[in-house]
Formats: structure tokens, sequence, C-alpha cells
């Protein structure tokens, strides 16, 4: 594998605020932030993400030299590794929702934020944050949610699967590999076939999602027979 740096944090607000600062300050491509507790951890859409000890937090930078309109190849790249990684330790069947969480029968086991800066002519960096419910605890209301100790019944090691999980992206991210990461995303997705609602900024779209394009797009057909192709945006699926 190649190599990387990595940075471990005890306690942070959150990685991406700290890899950000990496970023910022010219840190190299592939440099990891792991933290055991984050104290303001964020979700996508402006959510909270709740980060308490045992589960694995980290976010990765990236500087890759690939057109803007490519970049989120990386996030699914990301939720594929992370469920192929699950399968391989643990022998757990994860299964991908649109646009990029990972989940056990209907329950989210992990989550995936990135961030993204562009310069001049191209992109200056993409962060791609991950949270992993391993050992965290996840409370009775929390009944969306998983941890891989709550399937196998035993403390699991983080490190062992973070390592493996970093083997498994930075394969799929090898660049002649990228137009293979949608296709091998889909084969694990249980979002095309779904009646879905997808919430965006301004509004809202009801109907069956019948494919992920190749920009990473949901393709949805409306009651009225309309295609819609949405490219970011919180998806709800009907037996939610
Ligand atoms: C989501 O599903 O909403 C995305 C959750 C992403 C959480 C991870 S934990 C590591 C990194 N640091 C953060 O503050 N967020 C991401």
């Amino acid at each position: 594998m190649e190599n990387y740096a990595i940075h471990k944090l005890d306690k942070i607000d959150s990685t991406m605020n700290y890899a950000k600062q990496l970023a910022e300050n010219g840190c190299k491509n592939f440099t990891v932030v792991t933290a055991k507790l984050q104290k303001n951890g964020r979700g996508r859409l402006e959510r909270k993400w709740l980060s308490e000890i045992g589960g694995l937090y980290f976010t990765i930078v990236l500087k890759p030299k690939i057109a803007i309109k490519k970049a989120f190849v990386y996030n699914f790249a990301a939720s594929s590794a992370i469920a192929e990684t699950l399968k391989y330790l643990f022998k757990i069947d994860a299964k991908l929702k649109w646009p990029n969480d990972v989940h056990i029968s209907g329950k989210k086991i992990c989550g995936i934020l990135s961030e993204i800066k562009i310069k001049e002519n191209g992109i200056d960096y993409i962060n791609i944050g991950i949270g992993l419910n391993v050992n965290n605890p996840i409370s009775a209301a929390e009944i969306k949610s998983v941890s891989v100790n709550q399937i196998t019944g035993q403390t699991e090691s983080k490190t062992k699967i973070l390592e493996t999980f970093l083997i498994n992206f930075q394969k799929k991210i090898e660049p002649n590999k990228h137009n293979k990461i949608i296709s091998e995303w889909k084969t694990k997705n249980i979002t095309v076939g779904a009646f879905v609602t997808v919430k965006t900024a301004n509004k809202k779209i009801e109907g069956e999602a019948i494919d992920i394009d190749r920009s990473g797009a949901l393709v949805v057909i409306t009651d009225n027979f309309r295609i819609k192709k949405i490219s970011h945006g919180d998806c709800f699926h009907l037996s939610e």
C-alpha cells in the first residue's frame, strides 16, 4: 500500500476541521486524521454526528489530479470500501444507500461526509470523513442505527478495520479504476428499485429510483412519468 501519513488524536471538535487545517497548510495526498472522540462531529446537511468513544471517526485528505466533475467518485469508493471491509473482516452483509450511507438490515452503520476545495484549474483537496459505529454505544432511542459490536457481539479492533479499509479504498481509487467504482457500488445498493422521497435544498421529488447514472446522480421516475436526475439530497426509502 502506498505510504500515507496518519495523525491520531484523542479528542477533537471534528476530524473534518483538523483535516481542513492540514490541507490548507499543504499536507500531502492521503493524509489521515483519526479521533477517539469528537466533541462536535458533523454529518451531512448540517446535522450533528454523535461521536462517542468506541466509534471509528476519521477524515482522509486527498489531493487528486482529476477533473472537478469526477470528484464524486471518492464518496462512492469510500462507502463501497467500507461495505467490503465489513464483509471481509466480519462477514457482515452491508448494503449501500444513495448517496453514501452504509446499512445493515435497514439500519445505518456508517455515514460519509465530504468537503471539497476547488482551485483555479482543478481540485485543491477533497476531504472524505467517515464515521463508523464500531464499539460505541447505540442507545435504545437510535432505532435506525447499528454498530459492528451489536452484530458480532464482541469488542472489535478499530485499527484493524481502519487498516483494511485504507487498503481497499486505495485500490479502488487507483486512476485506471475509476470507471468501475459506480458499477461496483451499484451491485451492493438498496436504493435502485425502491420508492423514494428525495429532499433537496428547494424541492421534494417522489418516485421510483431506477438507476444511478455515470455521474453518481440518482435517476427517479415520478408518478407522472417524468425522469429526474438528482445529484445530491436526502433520500428516504418508502419502507423506512
Ligand atoms: C452522515 O451520514 O451524515 C455523515 C457522517 C460523517 C461523520 C464523520 S465522523 C469523522 C468525520 N468528522 C466529522 O465531523 N464528520 C465525519
